[in-house]
Protein backbone atom coordinates (compact mmCIF):
# COMPACT_ATOMS: atom_id res chain seq x y z
CA UNK A 1 0.00 0.00 0.00
CA UNK A 2 1.49 3.59 -0.91
CA UNK A 3 0.30 5.83 1.44
CA UNK A 4 1.40 9.81 1.55
CA UNK A 5 3.05 10.94 5.17
CA UNK A 6 4.19 14.76 5.50
CA UNK A 7 1.29 15.03 2.66
CA UNK A 8 1.01 18.28 4.65
CA UNK A 9 3.99 20.39 4.06
CA UNK A 10 3.13 20.33 0.16
CA UNK A 11 -0.65 21.50 1.39
CA UNK A 12 -1.79 24.95 2.83
CA UNK A 13 -1.04 24.89 6.55
CA UNK A 14 -3.85 27.55 7.56
CA UNK A 15 -7.59 27.01 6.46
CA UNK A 16 -7.90 24.51 3.74
CA UNK A 17 -8.57 26.05 0.59
CA UNK A 18 -11.12 23.09 -0.26
CA UNK A 19 -13.28 24.10 2.88
CA UNK A 20 -13.69 27.47 1.93
CA UNK A 21 -15.67 26.41 -1.16
CA UNK A 22 -18.47 24.38 0.64
CA UNK A 23 -21.78 26.19 1.85
CA UNK A 24 -20.83 27.16 5.85
CA UNK A 25 -23.71 25.97 6.71
CA UNK A 26 -23.06 22.14 5.50
CA UNK A 27 -20.89 20.95 8.63
CA UNK A 28 -23.46 22.83 11.44
CA UNK A 29 -23.85 20.22 13.87
CA UNK A 30 -23.42 17.38 11.21
CA UNK A 31 -21.77 13.81 11.56
CA UNK A 32 -18.80 13.75 9.43
CA UNK A 33 -16.53 11.11 8.08
CA UNK A 34 -13.52 11.95 6.58
CA UNK A 35 -11.96 9.04 4.58
CA UNK A 36 -8.44 9.18 4.01
CA UNK A 37 -8.14 11.38 6.87
CA UNK A 38 -4.60 11.39 6.77
CA UNK A 39 -2.81 13.20 9.01
CA UNK A 40 -5.99 14.52 10.44
CA UNK A 41 -5.33 18.09 9.17
CA UNK A 42 -8.90 18.66 7.66
CA UNK A 43 -10.76 16.12 10.30
CA UNK A 44 -9.28 18.79 12.83
CA UNK A 45 -10.38 22.15 10.90
CA UNK A 46 -14.03 20.57 10.54
CA UNK A 47 -14.08 19.79 14.00
CA UNK A 48 -12.94 22.66 15.61
CA UNK A 49 -14.19 25.40 13.20
CA UNK A 50 -16.87 24.03 11.36
CA UNK A 51 -19.57 23.74 13.53
CA UNK A 52 -19.91 19.83 13.84
CA UNK A 53 -21.06 17.63 16.25
CA UNK A 54 -18.94 14.56 15.80
CA UNK A 55 -15.85 14.01 12.95
CA UNK A 56 -14.90 10.78 12.36
CA UNK A 57 -11.41 10.31 10.39
CA UNK A 58 -10.28 6.87 9.17
CA UNK A 59 -6.85 5.63 7.16
CA UNK A 60 -5.78 3.47 6.16
CA UNK A 61 -1.71 3.94 7.77
CA UNK A 62 -1.72 3.57 11.42
CA UNK A 63 1.48 6.00 11.42
CA UNK A 64 -0.71 8.61 10.28
CA UNK A 65 -3.45 8.18 12.56
CA UNK A 66 -1.26 8.26 15.13
CA UNK A 67 0.05 11.49 13.99
CA UNK A 68 -3.74 12.39 13.61
CA UNK A 69 -4.35 12.34 17.28
CA UNK A 70 -1.19 14.23 18.05
CA UNK A 71 -2.50 16.61 15.68
CA UNK A 72 -5.48 16.97 17.53
CA UNK A 73 -3.39 17.68 20.63
CA UNK A 74 -1.31 20.34 18.68
CA UNK A 75 -4.90 21.79 17.36
CA UNK A 76 -5.93 22.45 21.02
CA UNK A 77 -2.57 23.54 22.15
CA UNK A 78 -2.93 26.80 19.87
CA UNK A 79 -6.26 27.54 20.31
CA UNK A 80 -7.47 30.40 22.56
CA UNK A 81 -8.33 29.54 26.14
CA UNK A 82 -12.17 29.06 26.35
CA UNK A 83 -13.49 32.29 28.70
CA UNK A 84 -16.36 30.46 31.21
CA UNK A 85 -18.97 32.51 33.23
CA UNK A 86 -16.37 33.27 36.36
CA UNK A 87 -13.85 34.63 34.03
CA UNK A 88 -14.57 37.79 34.71
CA UNK A 89 -11.79 38.25 36.43
CA UNK A 90 -10.05 37.44 33.65
CA UNK A 91 -9.19 33.65 35.02
CA UNK A 92 -9.15 32.13 30.86
CA UNK A 93 -8.31 28.87 30.99
CA UNK A 94 -8.65 25.69 28.73
CA UNK A 95 -11.75 23.76 30.23
CA UNK A 96 -14.38 23.29 28.43
CA UNK A 97 -16.52 25.87 28.29
CA UNK A 98 -20.68 24.66 28.56
CA UNK A 99 -22.23 23.25 25.37
CA UNK A 100 -24.18 26.53 24.90
CA UNK A 101 -21.51 28.98 24.71
CA UNK A 102 -19.51 26.99 22.53
CA UNK A 103 -22.70 26.40 20.33
CA UNK A 104 -22.76 29.83 20.41
CA UNK A 105 -18.79 30.59 19.46
CA UNK A 106 -19.46 27.94 16.41
CA UNK A 107 -22.78 29.02 15.28
CA UNK A 108 -20.81 32.78 14.88
CA UNK A 109 -17.41 31.55 13.30
CA UNK A 110 -19.90 30.11 10.86
CA UNK A 111 -21.29 33.53 10.09
CA UNK A 112 -18.72 35.27 10.47
CA UNK A 113 -15.60 36.53 8.87
CA UNK A 114 -11.76 35.56 9.54
CA UNK A 115 -11.70 39.09 11.37
CA UNK A 116 -14.29 38.51 13.63
CA UNK A 117 -13.54 34.93 14.53
CA UNK A 118 -11.37 36.44 18.06
CA UNK A 119 -14.91 38.54 18.66
CA UNK A 120 -16.92 34.76 18.64
CA UNK A 121 -14.14 33.06 21.45
CA UNK A 122 -12.97 30.64 18.60
CA UNK A 123 -9.07 31.65 17.71
CA UNK A 124 -7.78 28.97 16.44
CA UNK A 125 -4.25 29.82 16.26
CA UNK A 126 -4.16 32.44 19.55
CA UNK A 127 -1.06 30.84 21.08
CA UNK A 128 2.20 30.60 18.18
CA UNK A 129 3.19 27.02 17.65
CA UNK A 130 6.62 27.39 19.01
CA UNK A 131 5.05 27.29 22.61
CA UNK A 132 4.28 23.83 21.64
CA UNK A 133 8.14 22.88 21.32
CA UNK A 134 9.35 24.73 23.47
CA UNK A 135 6.75 23.44 26.65
CA UNK A 136 5.17 20.89 24.68
CA UNK A 137 1.34 20.41 24.29
CA UNK A 138 -1.20 21.57 26.69
CA UNK A 139 -3.26 18.17 27.96
CA UNK A 140 -6.78 17.66 26.63
CA UNK A 141 -9.73 18.24 29.46
CA UNK A 142 -11.52 15.92 30.83
CA UNK A 143 -14.56 14.64 28.64
CA UNK A 144 -17.29 17.08 30.06
CA UNK A 145 -21.19 18.26 28.51
CA UNK A 146 -19.32 19.45 25.91
CA UNK A 147 -18.21 16.43 24.14
CA UNK A 148 -19.80 17.87 20.80
CA UNK A 149 -17.30 20.78 20.93
CA UNK A 150 -13.49 20.26 19.68
CA UNK A 151 -11.41 18.27 20.76
CA UNK A 152 -13.89 16.14 22.10
CA UNK A 153 -16.02 15.58 19.12
CA UNK A 154 -13.19 13.98 16.86
CA UNK A 155 -11.73 10.64 16.88
CA UNK A 156 -9.75 8.60 14.44
CA UNK A 157 -9.30 5.25 13.41
CA UNK A 158 -7.17 2.98 11.43
CA UNK A 159 -8.90 0.69 8.89
CA UNK A 160 -9.21 0.11 5.02
CA UNK A 161 -12.18 1.99 5.19
CA UNK A 162 -13.32 -0.02 1.47
CA UNK A 163 -13.20 -3.27 2.97
CA UNK A 164 -14.02 -2.38 6.61
CA UNK A 165 -16.37 -0.90 8.75
CA UNK A 166 -15.38 1.25 11.87
CA UNK A 167 -17.86 1.51 14.72
CA UNK A 168 -19.46 4.96 13.84
CA UNK A 169 -20.19 3.43 10.09
CA UNK A 170 -23.55 2.07 12.13
CA UNK A 171 -25.02 5.23 12.88
CA UNK A 172 -24.66 6.74 9.25
CA UNK A 173 -23.08 9.82 8.82
CA UNK A 174 -24.68 13.54 7.18
CA UNK A 175 -21.58 14.44 5.56
CA UNK A 176 -18.64 12.35 4.29
CA UNK A 177 -15.73 13.90 2.90
CA UNK A 178 -13.53 12.21 0.50
CA UNK A 179 -10.34 14.27 -0.41
CA UNK A 180 -7.84 12.92 -2.87
CA UNK A 181 -8.08 9.32 -2.31
CA UNK A 182 -9.76 8.17 -5.19
CA UNK A 183 -6.87 7.21 -6.82
CA UNK A 184 -5.47 5.17 -4.27
CA UNK A 185 -8.64 3.41 -3.90
CA UNK A 186 -9.24 2.84 -7.32
CA UNK A 187 -5.23 1.76 -7.86
CA UNK A 188 -4.99 -0.35 -5.03
CA UNK A 189 -8.53 -2.03 -5.63
CA UNK A 190 -8.65 -1.60 -9.09
CA UNK A 191 -12.45 -0.76 -10.55
CA UNK A 192 -14.27 -3.41 -8.34
CA UNK A 193 -12.66 -1.35 -5.26
CA UNK A 194 -13.71 2.05 -6.47
CA UNK A 195 -17.21 0.50 -6.90
CA UNK A 196 -17.35 -0.38 -3.31
CA UNK A 197 -16.07 2.72 -2.37
CA UNK A 198 -18.93 4.56 -4.01
CA UNK A 199 -21.71 1.83 -3.06
CA UNK A 200 -20.57 2.06 0.87
CA UNK A 201 -20.01 5.90 0.49
CA UNK A 202 -23.97 5.55 -0.38
CA UNK A 203 -24.67 3.29 2.24
CA UNK A 204 -23.53 5.05 5.50
CA UNK A 205 -24.86 8.49 4.26
CA UNK A 206 -27.91 9.59 5.96
CA UNK A 207 -30.82 10.34 3.84
CA UNK A 208 -30.41 14.42 2.77
CA UNK A 209 -26.71 13.71 2.96
CA UNK A 210 -23.75 15.11 1.12
CA UNK A 211 -21.13 12.93 -0.04
CA UNK A 212 -17.81 16.13 -0.75
CA UNK A 213 -15.68 14.74 -3.46
CA UNK A 214 -12.18 15.19 -4.64
CA UNK A 215 -10.72 13.01 -7.51
CA UNK A 216 -7.84 13.16 -8.51
CA UNK A 217 -7.89 13.05 -12.65
CA UNK A 218 -6.20 10.75 -14.67
CA UNK A 219 -3.36 12.32 -15.57
CA UNK A 220 -2.16 12.06 -12.15
CA UNK A 221 -2.81 8.05 -11.94
CA UNK A 222 0.63 7.47 -13.88
CA UNK A 223 3.03 9.34 -11.90
CA UNK A 224 1.96 6.43 -8.88
CA UNK A 225 1.83 3.73 -11.08
CA UNK A 226 5.83 4.56 -11.54
CA UNK A 227 6.04 4.50 -7.62
CA UNK A 228 5.18 0.65 -7.48
CA UNK A 229 5.06 -2.33 -9.44
CA UNK A 230 1.75 -3.73 -8.24
CA UNK A 231 0.28 -0.47 -8.96
CA UNK A 232 1.07 -0.38 -12.28
CA UNK A 233 -0.11 -3.62 -13.17
CA UNK A 234 -3.78 -3.08 -11.59
CA UNK A 235 -3.39 0.57 -13.36
CA UNK A 236 -3.16 -0.81 -16.43
CA UNK A 237 -6.19 -2.94 -16.20
CA UNK A 238 -8.58 0.03 -15.11
CA UNK A 239 -11.25 1.12 -17.41
CA UNK A 240 -12.97 3.53 -15.36
CA UNK A 241 -12.15 6.98 -15.72
CA UNK A 242 -12.46 9.82 -13.12
CA UNK A 243 -14.92 11.54 -15.77
CA UNK A 244 -16.79 8.45 -15.91
CA UNK A 245 -17.21 9.01 -11.62
CA UNK A 246 -20.18 11.87 -11.74
CA UNK A 247 -22.41 8.96 -13.83
CA UNK A 248 -21.74 6.21 -12.28
CA UNK A 249 -22.42 7.82 -8.45
CA UNK A 250 -25.56 9.71 -10.32
CA UNK A 251 -27.11 6.12 -11.22
CA UNK A 252 -26.61 5.08 -8.17
CA UNK A 253 -29.05 7.43 -6.69
CA UNK A 254 -26.61 10.76 -5.83
CA UNK A 255 -28.30 14.11 -7.13
CA UNK A 256 -26.43 15.55 -10.18
CA UNK A 257 -23.20 17.66 -8.41
CA UNK A 258 -22.87 20.70 -7.83
CA UNK A 259 -19.59 21.71 -9.39
CA UNK A 260 -18.10 23.87 -6.88
CA UNK A 261 -14.57 24.98 -8.38
CA UNK A 262 -11.22 23.77 -9.05
CA UNK A 263 -8.91 25.54 -6.36
CA UNK A 264 -5.18 24.64 -5.51
CA UNK A 265 -2.45 24.85 -7.97
CA UNK A 266 -0.60 22.66 -10.11
CA UNK A 267 -1.39 19.30 -9.62
CA UNK A 268 -3.32 20.26 -6.60
CA UNK A 269 -5.93 22.08 -9.13
CA UNK A 270 -8.86 19.11 -8.50
CA UNK A 271 -12.57 19.58 -8.96
CA UNK A 272 -14.43 19.93 -5.81
CA UNK A 273 -17.92 18.03 -5.97
CA UNK A 274 -20.91 18.09 -4.03
CA UNK A 275 -23.69 15.24 -4.33
CA UNK A 276 -26.53 14.68 -2.18
CA UNK A 277 -28.38 11.44 -1.24
CA UNK A 278 -32.15 11.78 -1.71
CA UNK A 279 -34.25 12.79 1.02
C1 LIG B 1 -3.39 11.97 -0.89
S1 LIG B 1 -3.81 11.66 0.77
C2 LIG B 1 -5.15 12.80 1.01
C3 LIG B 1 -5.24 13.30 2.43
C4 LIG B 1 -6.44 14.19 2.73
N1 LIG B 1 -7.70 13.55 2.43
C5 LIG B 1 -6.34 15.49 1.99
O1 LIG B 1 -6.76 15.58 0.84
O2 LIG B 1 -5.81 16.45 2.56
C6 LIG B 1 -4.67 10.11 0.63
C7 LIG B 1 -4.85 9.40 1.97
O3 LIG B 1 -5.77 8.34 1.79
C8 LIG B 1 -5.34 7.24 2.59
N2 LIG B 1 -5.98 6.02 2.04
C9 LIG B 1 -5.73 5.42 0.85
N3 LIG B 1 -6.52 4.34 0.69
C10 LIG B 1 -7.31 4.26 1.80
C11 LIG B 1 -8.32 3.37 2.23
N4 LIG B 1 -8.69 2.31 1.49
N5 LIG B 1 -8.92 3.58 3.42
C12 LIG B 1 -8.56 4.62 4.19
N6 LIG B 1 -7.59 5.50 3.84
C13 LIG B 1 -6.96 5.34 2.66
C14 LIG B 1 -3.83 7.30 2.47
O4 LIG B 1 -3.17 6.62 3.52
C15 LIG B 1 -3.57 8.81 2.50
O5 LIG B 1 -3.35 9.27 3.80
Amino acid sequence: MTTNSSYYSKRPTTEDFRLELLPPSLFRDASVLDIGCNEGWITCQIAQSKGARKVVGVDIDDTLIRDAWKRRRTVWSTQKPSRTSTDDKDTASHDEPSRKKRKVERNTDLENTDGELEESGLDPEYFPSSCEHMFGPLPIPPKGAADTAFPHNVVFHTADWVTSDIPEDIEGYDVVVAFSVSKWIHLNGGDEGLMRFFRRVYAVLNRGGAFVFEPQEWDGYHKAKRMDPLLKEIGNRLQLRPENFERILTKMGFSSPEHLGRPGEGGFKRPIDLYRKPL
